[in-house]
């Protein structure tokens, strides 16, 4: 267990740590419920990993000793979870945690359950010595977001989760000046491209490390073993000028009738003609693999990117607002 405070009380129940090993079930029962047709729209198996962790019972705790994975704290009522709020280290090293799984029974929301869980988990973190929360909400939740404006949180990006469902037409790669693949040599071009697509809000959050991008031995084998596992594959190309990366994308293929991905990185200064070019190279590449749909994140302040990936089928499944709460220390 993540946080060992004591328990908050209200009159109809009561807020305490959430207890993986007796929770877990009880969790997956109450996101179903509240999150309802959401999950499956966007292809998420977290209740279904969550019933196989549940059946773990007791050895949960063990499991959770070893990589603490789940934490926060659950509203309890009439010895029934009606509540949930998730909490996970995101990076110890700064004491970000990252906030999911905001979830409060049908039956029992608009009682002050969510927030009341939400302060109670932010009082653990504090505790915990973390330094911000960050956590996604659809731009268009309305309750969930008044709640956190509440709370004091704000909006540093706006992501698009994108799909492109059906097959994909077998087609020709169209030609592209100055496009290579990339190799793991390319990794340094890789940050400098990342760092400068990526607004400078969010980095301020979520600073791109070097060490994300350099390549390491336990890297490669990770790739080596996904791909022999489940086909997984993934391969970049970029559009250079002289040494400097100014464009790429990357597909993410994982074999015959699965979610492909594709996702587009173009510097501020050469958006507009690139992305049109290199979504269609991405998708006449992916094409080989026959995926059932291909997936792809964009932020909102690469509308470009947006235009051309809609421009090719994608439809919008949801719009994320990305928040932060500074805690005092
Ligand atoms: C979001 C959610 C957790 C809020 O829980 P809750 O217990 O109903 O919230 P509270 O009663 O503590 O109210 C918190 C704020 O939301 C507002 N709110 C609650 N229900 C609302 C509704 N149906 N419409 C508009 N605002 C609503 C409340 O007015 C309150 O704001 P206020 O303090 O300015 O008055 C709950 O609605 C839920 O589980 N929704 C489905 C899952 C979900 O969307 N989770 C969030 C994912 S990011």
């Amino acid at each position: 267990m993540i946080f060992a405070t004591t328990c908050v009380s209200a009159s109809e129940g009561f807020a305490r740590p959430a207890d993986p090993a007796r929770d877990m079930g009880a969790i997956a029962d109450l996101i179903e419920v509240a999150f309802g047709p959401e999950l499956a729209q966007t292809g998420n198996t977290l209740v279904a990993d969550m019933r196989s962790l549940a059946a773990l019972g007791p050895l949960l705790t063990v499991v959770e000793h070893v990589a603490p994975f789940v934490g926060g704290f659950v509203w309890e009522q009439d010895g029934r979870v009606v509540g949930n709020v998730t909490a996970t280290p995101e990076n110890p090293a700064t004491g970000r945690w990252f906030v999911s799984n905001v979830a409060v029974h049908p039956a029992f929301q608009g009682r002050g359950i969510g927030r009341r869980l939400m302060e109670a988990t932010l009082e653990g973190i504090r505790r915990r010595r973390g330094r911000c929360v960050v956590l996604q909400v659809r731009t268009d939740n309305e309750p969930a977001q008044r709640l956190y404006r509440r709370l004091g949180f704000r909006r540093f990006d706006t992501v698009a989760e994108l799909i492109r469902p059906g097959l994909l037409p077998s087609r020709t790669r169209p030609h592209v000046p100055g496009m290579r693949r990339l190799g793991s040599d390319d990794w340094q071009e890789l940050l400098d491209l990342a760092r400068a697509a990526t607004p400078r809000e969010v980095q301020q959050v979520r600073p791109i490390e070097a060490q994300a991008f350099r390549p390491t031995l336990g890297r490669r084998l990770q790739e080596w073993f996904n791909s022999f596992l489940s086909g997984q594959q993934t391969i970049r190309w970029g559009i250079l000028e002289g040494n400097r990366l100014v464009a790429a994308v990357s597909i993410l293929a994982q074999g015959a009738a699965g979610t492909a991905r594709l996702d587009l990185a173009v510097r501020p200064e050469a958006r507009g003609p690139l992305e049109a070019p290199l979504a269609d190279y991405g998708l006449a590449a992916l094409a080989d693999w026959v995926p059932h749909a291909v997936a792809s994140t964009v932020s909102t302040s690469h509308a470009e990117a947006l235009q051309a990936l809609q421009g090719r089928n994608f439809t919008t499944l949801r719009s994320l607002d990305q928040l932060i709460l500074d805690l005092p220390s």
